[in-house]
């Protein structure tokens, strides 16, 4: 076969239970790609534990596949002219500064093991008023509001400021790295830590730097979901670091979602630069071309997280929503922001029915179980796994099945999961609502989930909305190959410039519109209020 010289761009995308590498062409075409799950620890109730080495092993050998698969199709590995990265959010990754070690496993940013220091630092907000930047106290009367001014965020399990205290408290090693001021932190790190690392050796392989002097780097995106960000600034607030008993030698330098950090040094993509790093949630919203204010998708995966973009403004939610970097096109650009609203439990409950319950044997089983009945027979299932996140910022909900009778069947409870996040997505859009005042039309879906057809006509039914669920749904990686190709201008891309993207994935998509009856609608969704509201509390 003879070798082809093509111009390509490569997405690796890290997510909570799989890495995939995605080999475009300038329409979204799918070249080649390679997906393998990596292992995942629950040694406890509430704990979920990642090993960052198999992560880094398990992406090197996403792209070595992807790459032999691209050849296998004629084209040289060197049509791949830059890689974008995304990768799950606040996941808390600490590793030693000089042998670029992981000091313990990462808490993945499902993890509740912190509920404890929450609680202990809200009381600390209350008691002793907030530090703010000037070095005068700021006394505020909710904790609440204070961070979200700050940070858009919660005073949460969920961010990875907490996480990594937990670690410094419980791990001696991370304390002791802490001290001397050789510990790493990353979440999006925990991605910056694999781009450097491409090679399966220390830290800054990828630039060829030696682990002390190395990359060290961060994007505004990934930074944004650390409680330790100032969203208006894009800096790290010194005060929240002196708030939660951190040290600045920890801090990865800020950089933008689209420029050009550093190439790859050796492997299969020697030479090739790496040129977009971004959140996952916020890279399915430029994936799905969310580029004006007001655009919106909601990402199916492990949770569920709908974006909603505000704009270079930073908009305050009053119902439970959090603001976050959306993206930053390149050093300097001002950047755009979204609401967000995060659902912890989509796919994991799917995966909760496969692995743990044995009610199906692959995940997209659950679309049969569940279409053998038109309702869910009255079953509620609130999915409050680790506590409810948006929009209710619940730790004390304990997960639930409600309604359960002797009539009640698998399919009922299938039915019941894949309405658990539909009605969450429902919760999220009326926050929304009442933050924006705009009841939204058509919700811009992707995501492993979104296969199912029976689930995206829940979503319709119970939203009582239009579903737009694209041909091509690989949103999240696409969105940072368009930021890498956009920092090189590949194919004439500038994210800046939409018009510039009007011939990417143009494949088509398939609008699910509402069947259920309003007044069917309107009791299924006081059914599940209620359901959520007799959740609540159970957890201490
Ligand atoms: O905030 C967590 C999120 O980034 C995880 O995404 O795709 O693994 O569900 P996903």
């Amino acid at each position: 076969m003879s070798i082809a010289q093509g111009e390509f761009v490569g997405a690796l995308d890290c997510g909570t239970t799989s890495v995939r590498f995605i080999v475009f062409d300038s329409f979204a075409n799918i070249i080649a790609e390679h997906q393998l799950e990596f292992t995942q620890y629950y040694p406890r109730p509430g704990w979920h534990g990642h090993d960052a080495t198999e992560i880094i092993q398990v992406a090197q050998e996403c792209i070595a596949g992807a790459v032999s698969k691209l050849e296998g199709k004629g084209w040289s590995g060197k049509s791949i002219k830059t890689i974008g990265i995304t990768n799950q959010r606040e996941t808390t990754v600490a590793w030693h500064r000089i042998s670029g070690k992981p000091l313990c496993q990462a808490i993945v940013w499902t993890d509740t093991r912190n509920k404890g220091e929450v609680t202990a630092y809200e009381r600390k907000l209350n008691e002793v008023g907030f530090e703010v930047e000037d070095g005068s106290f700021d006394r505020l009367l909710t904790a609440g509001i204070n961070m979200i001014e700050r940070t858009g965020l919660k005073l949460s399990t969920y961010f990875s400021a907490l996480k990594l205290h937990w670690m410094i408290q419980h791990y001696p090693e991370v304390k002791e790295a802490h001290e001397s001021d050789n510990l790493l932190f990353g979440t999006g790190r925990l991605m910056g830590r694999l781009c450097q690392s491409i090679r399966l050796s220390p830290l800054c392989n990828l630039t060829g730097g030696a682990a002390a002097n190395g990359l060290h780097i961060i994007d505004v995106t990934n930074a944004s979901r650390t409680l330790l960000l100032n969203l208006n600034t894009l800096e790290w607030s010194h005060s929240l670091l002196r708030f939660f008993s951190l040290k600045p030698s920890i801090l990865p330098r800020i950089v933008s979602s689209s420029e050009v950090y550093g190439t790859i040094s050796s492997g299969p993509l020697e030479g090739v630069p790496i040129a977009g790093i971004v959140g996952d949630q916020q890279a399915a919203l430029v994936g799905n071309k969310c580029f004006a204010p007001g655009e919106a998708k909601n990402t199916y995966g492990t949770g569920a997280f709908l974006l909603f973009n505000t704009g270079h403004e930073v908009i305050k939610s009053q119902n439970g929503l959090l603001s976050t970097v959306a993206y930053q096109n390149g050093p300097g650009a001002k950047p755009f922001y979204a609401l967000e609203g995060s659902i912890g439990v989509a796919g994991s409950a799917v995966k909760w029915l496969r692995d743990k319950m044995g009610l199906i044997n692959s995940a997209a089983e659950v679309n049969v179980l569940a279409e053998k009945e038109s309702t869910s027979g009255g079953v509620y299932f609130v999915t409050a796994f680790g506590g409810l996140l948006a929009p209710y910022w619940d730790t004390s909900a304990g997960g639930m099945l409600i309604g359960l009778t002797l009539y009640t069947n698998p399919s009922h409870i299938a039915r019941a999961t894949l309405e658990a996040v539909s009605y969450s997505t429902r919760a999220v859009l009326e926050a929304m609502k009442a933050d924006s005042g705009v009841e939204l039309r058509h919700l811009k879906v992707d995501g492993g989930m979104t296969n199912g057809d029976i689930v995206m006509q829940i979503q319709a039914d119970i939203g009582g909305f239009d579903v737009v669920r694209p041909e091509m749904r690989e949103s999240t990686a696409l969105g940072c190959a368009l930021l890498a190709g956009s920092a090189i201008r590949l194919f004439g891309w500038d994210i800046s410039k939409p018009e510039t993207l009007d011939k990417v994935n143009t494949a088509g998509s398939t609008t699910f519109s509402p069947k259920l009856g309003e007044e069917e609608r309107a009791s299924g969704w006081k059914g599940w209020q209620r359901a959520v509201e007799k959740s609540r509390g159970w957890e201490d």
